[in-house]
C-alpha cells in the first residue's frame, strides 16, 4: 500500500533556519508549502528546494489571513518561523504586528483541521530573570515597554499564549521550541543573525569587532542541525505535544570569549571597539547579562541533544563565510 506523502507548511521558508528545515524535509519524504515575503530571507537560500517537485514556494505575507488560507488549510502541520526579531535599532511596531497577527493567521488556517503546529519561540521570554538555568516553567521576567527590546519577547509570550488557546478551544496540537542563539551557514550576516555572524566577517576582514556593554555577558549557541532536528522531531512526536521545549546547548560563553574562539579559528588577530548601550540605541537599553538552558525535557520527550559543538559549528560557518564574502 502507498503511503501518504505527508504535508508540511513552512513559514519563513526562505529564511535562515527555515531553508535548511525545507531541505531535511524534502529530504525526508514530506511535501513542503514554503511561505516566505522575502523581506530578510532570499531565493538563493532555498534555490535547491525549488528545483524540487515536492516544494511549493509562495512569496507572501503571513500577515494577511488570506496568505494562511489559502497555503495551509490542508497540511498535516505548520512550522511557523515567520517573525520579526528584537528591535534593536527600531521597528518595534513592526515586530508587535507581524508576529501576533502573523501567528494568529496561521493558527486560524489550520484550526478546522487540527494540524499540528510547531512554533518557534526564544529564550528572550525568560527575560531578565536571574536564576540560571531556564527550564521551561521558570518566570518571565521581561523589562519595561520603555525599553523597545521587549517587543520580540512580549510578542512570543503572547504567541506561545495563543497556542495553548487554540489548543483549549480547538484542539489545535502544538510544539513551543525555544531556541537559544542559532547559528550556522546561511545565517543573516548583521545583528539579525548574532553576534557570531558580524564577528565572523569583521574578524575576516581585519576589522575590529563591536562589543555591545562590556562584553561578559553570556550566550549559549546551538548549530542549526541540531536545531532541524528538533524541529522535525516534534513534528512526529506525541509526546511533545502541548509542551514548551528549550533547545540549545549548555555550553555557556560570553561575548568577548566568543570573538576570541572565532579569531584563534580563523587564526586572526581580534580587534575590539566596546560600544555602550545607549550610544547605539540612542534609548534605554536592556540586555541579558546570561542564559542558559536546561536541556532535560528535550532529551525525555523529542530524545533529542545537540550534537555538534561550538568549535565545530563555527568551523563550518566560517567556511561558508570564506565561500560567499
Ligand atoms: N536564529 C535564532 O537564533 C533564533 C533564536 C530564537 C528564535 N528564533 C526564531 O526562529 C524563527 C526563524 O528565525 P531565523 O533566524 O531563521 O530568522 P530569518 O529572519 O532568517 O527568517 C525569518 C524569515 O521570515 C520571513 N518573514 C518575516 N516576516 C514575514 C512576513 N510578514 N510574512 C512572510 N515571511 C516573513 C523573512 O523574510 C525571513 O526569511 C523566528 O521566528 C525567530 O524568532 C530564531
Amino acid at each position: 500500500m502507498r503511503v501518504k506523502q505527508k504535508i508540511i507548511g513552512v513559514t519563513g521558508a526562505a529564511g535562515f533556519i527555515g531553508s535548511h528545515l525545507c531541505e531535511k524535509l524534502l529530504n525526508n519524504g514530506y511535501k513542503v508549502i514554503a511561505v516566505d515575503n522575502l523581506s530578510k530571507g532570499s531565493k538563493n537560500n532555498i534555490r535547491d528546494s525549488l528545483k524540487n517537485k515536492s516544494f511549493n514556494f509562495f512569496k507572501a505575507d503571513i500577515s494577511n489571513p488570506k496568505t494562511a488560507r489559502k497555503s495551509f488549510a490542508n497540511v498535516d502541520g505548520v512550522v511557523h518561523l515567520a517573525a520579526s526579531k528584537i528591535p534593536r535599532y527600531g521597528g518595534r511596531l513592526e515586530t508587535l504586528l507581524v508576529n501576533t497577527e502573523g501567528t494568529k493567521n496561521i493558527l486560524e488556517a489550520i484550526k478546522n483541521k487540527k494540524s499540528k503546529f510547531i512554533f518557534a519561540s526564544t529564550p528572550d521570554v525568560y527575560g531578565k530573570n536571574p536564576k540560571i538555568p531556564f527550564s521551561e516553567d521558570s518566570d518571565l521576567t521581561v523589562g519595561s515597554p520603555e525599553v523597545a527590546r521587549w517587543a520580540y519577547a512580549a510578542s512570543k509570550i503572547f504567541d506561545e499564549h495563543l497556542c495553548f488557546g487554540y489548543w483549549e478551544e480547538y484542539k489545535v496540537p502544538f510544539v513551543i521550541l525555544r531556541l537559544f542563539g542559532v547559528y550556522g551557514p546561511r545565517q543573516h550576516r548583521s545583528w539579525w543573525g548574532g553576534p557570531q555572524a558580524l564577528f565572523i566577517d569583521k574578524i575576516i576582514a581585519g576589522k575590529e569587532i563591536e562589543i555591545h556593554g562590556d562584553g561578559h555577558q553570556t550566550r549559549t549557541f546551538i548549530y542549526i542541525d541540531d536545531v532541524v532536528e528538533a524541529l522535525i522531531k516534534s513534528i512526529s512526536s506525541e509526546k511533545a505535544n502541548n509542551q514548551i521545549i528549550n533547545i540549545g546547548t549548555t555550553h555557556e560563553i560570553s561575548i568577548i570569549e566568543l570573538g576570541k574562539l572565532i579569531s584563534k579559528l580563523l587564526q586572526k588577530p581580534l580587534k575590539i571597539k566596546k560600544v555602550p548601550y545607549r550610544s547605539f540605541t540612542g534609548k534605554k537599553y536592556e540586555d541579558v547579562r546570561r542564559r542558559t538552558p536546561t536541556i532535560k525535557k528535550a532529551k525525555e520527550l523529542l530524545n533529542w541533544e545537540p550534537k555538534v559543538s561550538l568549535a565545530e559549528g563555527l568551523k563550518e560557518t566560517i567556511s561558508w563565510h570564506l565561500k560567499t564574502k
